[in-house]
C-alpha cells in the first residue's frame, strides 16, 4: 500500500531512541523527510545516521528540549527554513516521573506539566500555521494506556496525560476544516528503556532472573504475554499520518497486545 508519504515532511520530537526513534525510522521508511529533536545531541546524531541509511528523503537533527519554548520554536522554524513545508508531527516526550501521590511534591507535578502537557500546546501553536499553509496536516500525540485505564504508581502520567487528551478532542474539532487531523496513541508495555526503568527489569536480572524471564514477569497480565516492539508503534503512527488516514480524527487508540481491559 502506498502511504502517500513520499515528499511529506514530518517532525518527531523525542526521537533520539525508543518510540520516538521508531517513529521516525516508519515515516522515513515510507519516503517522508524526518526532522528528529531531543536533548542528547550526540544519541540523535547517531539516530539521524541510522534513519538516513533507511530514508529516501532528507534528515535533519536538531538538538531540542521540548519543555523550553525557545527549542520548539526553533525546531518548527529550521524544519520549514531547510525543508520548505511541514505536514506531520509526532508529538513525543520522555515519561514523566513515576511515583505514587504522596511520594511525588509540587515541583515534580509542575515537571510534568511542563514536559507531558504545555510543550503540546507550544507545539501545536507552532505547527498550526504551516499545516495549514500546506492544506492538510497530521498531528499525532504519542501518550499512554494511563489515558484509559490508570496505571498503579503512576499518578503524574494519569494525571497529566489525559489533559493532551482533552486538548487533542478540541484541536480535533477546531482545525477539522483545515483537513489537519489529531489524533493520540497510547503505548502499553513497549521494550524501550523507559520500561525497563518503570518495572525495574535491571534489579530483577540482579535478583537472579534471565533476562528472558524477567521481560516475560512484566507481560504476564498482557494478554500477548509479550511486550511491544517499538516497530509496532512506528507503524501505527506512520499509518495515522498517512493519506489513507484522512478521515480518521479525535481518536485515542493504543497499542498494546490487549492489556486495557476497557470497551473504548
Ligand atoms: N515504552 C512504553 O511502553 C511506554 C508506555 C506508556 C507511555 N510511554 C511514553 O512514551 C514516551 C516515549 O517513551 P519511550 O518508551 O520511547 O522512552 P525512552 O526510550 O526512555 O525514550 C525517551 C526519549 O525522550 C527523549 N526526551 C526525554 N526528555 C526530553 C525532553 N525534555 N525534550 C526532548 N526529548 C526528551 C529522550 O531523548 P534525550 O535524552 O536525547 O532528550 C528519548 O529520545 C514517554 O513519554 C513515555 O512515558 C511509553
Amino acid at each position: 500500500m502506498d502511504l502517500g508519504l513520499k515528499g511529506k515532511v514530518a517532525i518527531v520530537l523525542a526521537a533520539s531512541k525508543g518510540i520516538g526513534r521508531a517513529c521516525a525510522l516508519e515515516l522515513a521508511r515510507e519516503g517522508a523527510s524526518v526532522v528528529i529533536g531531543s536533548r542528547d545531541q550526540e544519541a540523535l546524531t547517531r539516530t539521524a545516521r541510522e534513519i538516513e541509511a533507511i530514508s529516501q528523503g532528507r534528515v535533519l537533527a536538531v538538538p531540542t528540549d521540548v519543555t523550553r519554548a525557545e527549542d520548539i520554536r526553533n525546531i518548527v522554524a529550521t524544519t520549514v527554513r531547510e525543508l520548505g513545508r511541514l505536514d506531520i508531527v509526532v508529538n513525543n516526550a520522555g515519561g514523566p516521573k513515576p511515583g505514587t501521590f504522596e511520594m511525588l511534591d509540587e515541583e515534580q507535578w509542575v515537571a510534568a506539566f511542563e514536559l507531558n502537557l504545555l510543550s503540546t500546546v507550544r507545539l501545536v501553536r507552532e505547527v498550526v500555521p504551516h499545516l495549514r499553509k500546506a492544506g492538510e496536516g497530521r498531528i499525532i500525540n504519542i501518550v499512554s494506556t494511563s489515558v484509559k485505564q490508570p496505571i498503579d504508581g503512576l499518578v503524574l502520567s494519569n494525571a497529566v496525560r489525559s489533559g493532551v487528551v482533552g486538548l487533542a478532542k478540541t484541536l480535533s474539532v477546531e482545525l477539522a476544516e483545515d483537513n489537519i487531523t489529531v489524533n493520540n496513541v497510547c503505548p502499553g508495555r513497549i521494550l524501550t528503556d523507559r520500561v525497563r526503568q518503570v518495572y525495574r527489569i535491571e534489579e530483577r536480572i540482579s535478583a537472579g532472573m534471565s533476562e528472558e524471564e524477567a521481560l516475560a514477569s512484566v507481560a504476564r497480565d498482557i494478554p500477548m504475554k509479550r511486550l511491544g516492539d517499538p516497530a509496532e508503534m512506528g507503524a501505527m503512527v506512520t499509518f495515522l499520518a498517512s493519506r489513507q488516514a484522512a478521515y480518521i480524527t479525535g481518536t485515542t487508540i493504543q497499542v498494546d497486545g490487549g492489556l486495557v481491559r476497557s470497551l473504548l
